[in-house]
């Protein structure tokens, strides 16, 4: 018996109403879920449950008819179901365009950093060359070729760091291992390596055995220079290093040279710079007097430009070391040298100009 004009109408009902699945929003997806698979009430289970009462040939094909319309109903309702919850995530995940973003922390150069490559490009524009030397030198380089006798205090146990090593045969340089205590070794490899006109800077990490305290530490770095050539003179010692402390501090920086001793400089000096932290009127970073000292200098000794290669006849030089942990303290007021080894953000972070420090974003 073929189905009654009822079940008919029913039929197509509920296939209009499966078509119509896909364009249900949650709520209605939902309720449709209930109204047309529900286990009490639902149109399909309800149509199902009537089966068992019918003839065997129309319930077959009622039967048949109803699995088919169950189970696109059911994957339609699972489709959209799908479809709506990928809907949702992807607006939960979206971006908001106009959030202010989290920056990230990337980390700065070091306040001495900064200082010593500002230095080094102030030199130069001036057509010095920079020129890296090792770390670990041997007493010919770091005192010998320098001019610095044997029983010079400065190469007593208590200053320098000699390394547990077998010493060095072959020369020059031959001698005992140790850390630098200065750069100037290096004015003696630019020397052996090149010939005048020499104009270098030589910028590095130096030893020395003291304790930390506000103004020593027992590594610091330097930046050596050394212009060899022709009919240098004092003169051109002097231009040259204060057109470096007016460039670098500004044009109505004052500046003192003091004579001095240095046993591969003849003759020698100190400069000063009027103090930046009170203005030249004294304060305890300056000791009270007004002025800062911040390199040593002076004229190459021919005992250095000989140890070099360079005939002491035919040439002159000068020759110049400045510390750059100094220098950043005078030009930031910085009273304590300790600060600038303790890797503080909080400490460090101030010394970042303000550009860089928004782009960097906070630590
Ligand atoms: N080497 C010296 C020091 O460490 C500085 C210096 C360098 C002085 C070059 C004169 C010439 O104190």
């Amino acid at each position: 018996m073929a189905p009654t004009m009822t079940e008919l109408a029913e039929l197509t009902e509920l296939r209009q109403r499966i078509k119509r699945i896909p364009g249900l929003d949650a709520a209605a997806l939902e309720a449709e879920q209930i109204a047309l698979l529900g286990r009490k009430g639902g149109a399909i289970t309800e149509l199902l449950k009537r089966l068992p009462a019918l003839p065997p040939d129309q319930r077959k094909a009622l039967g048949a008819t109803l699995n088919e319309l169950k189970l696109s109903a059911t994957a339609l309702l699972d489709a959209r179901k799908q479809e709506l919850d990928a809907a949702r995530r992807a607006r939960a995940e979206a971006v908001d365009l106009t959030m202010p973003a989290r920056r990230r922390w990337t980390g700065a150069e070091h306040p001495v950093t900064r200082v010593t490559d500002e230095v080094l490009g102030i030199f130069r524009e001036l057509g010095f060359a920079v020129v890296i030397g090792p770390e670990v030198e041997t007493d010919w380089y770091n005192f010998t070729a320098l001019n610095v006798p044997a029983d010079h205090p400065a190469m007593d146990m208590h200053d320098t760091l000699y390394l547990d090593a077998p010493p060095v045969e072959e020369a020059p340089g031959s001698g005992r291992l140790l850390l630098r205590t200065h750069t100037s070794p290096v004015q003696i490899r630019t020397l052996l390596t090149s010939r005048p006109p020499i104009r270098a800077v030589m910028p590095g990490w130096v030893y020395r055995n003291d304790p930390f305290d506000p103004s020593h530490a027992p590594a610091f770095s330097q930046i050596e220079g050394l212009a060899v050539d022709d009919g240098i003179s004092f003169v051109d010692l002097k231009a040259t290093l204060i057109h470096f402390a007016r460039r670098f501090f500004s044009d109505d920086t004052k500046v003192r040279f003091r004579p001095s001793f240095f046993p591969f400089t003849e003759p020698s000096a100190e400069m000063d710079v009027g103090c930046r932290i009170c203005g030249g009127v004294g304060c305890p970073t300056c000791k009270g007097t007004g002025w800062t000292e911040i390199l040593g200098c002076g004229m190459v000794h021919p005992n250095v430009l000989r140890a070099g290669g360079v005939d002491p006849e035919r040439y002159t030089g000068f020759a110049f070391g400045m510390g750059p942990h100094r220098v950043t303290m005078q030009r930031h007021g910085i009273p304590d040298i300790r600060l600038l080894y303790e890797g503080d953000m909080r400490f460090l972070t101030q010394f970042l100009p303000d550009s860089s420090r928004g782009r960097r974003g906070e630590p």
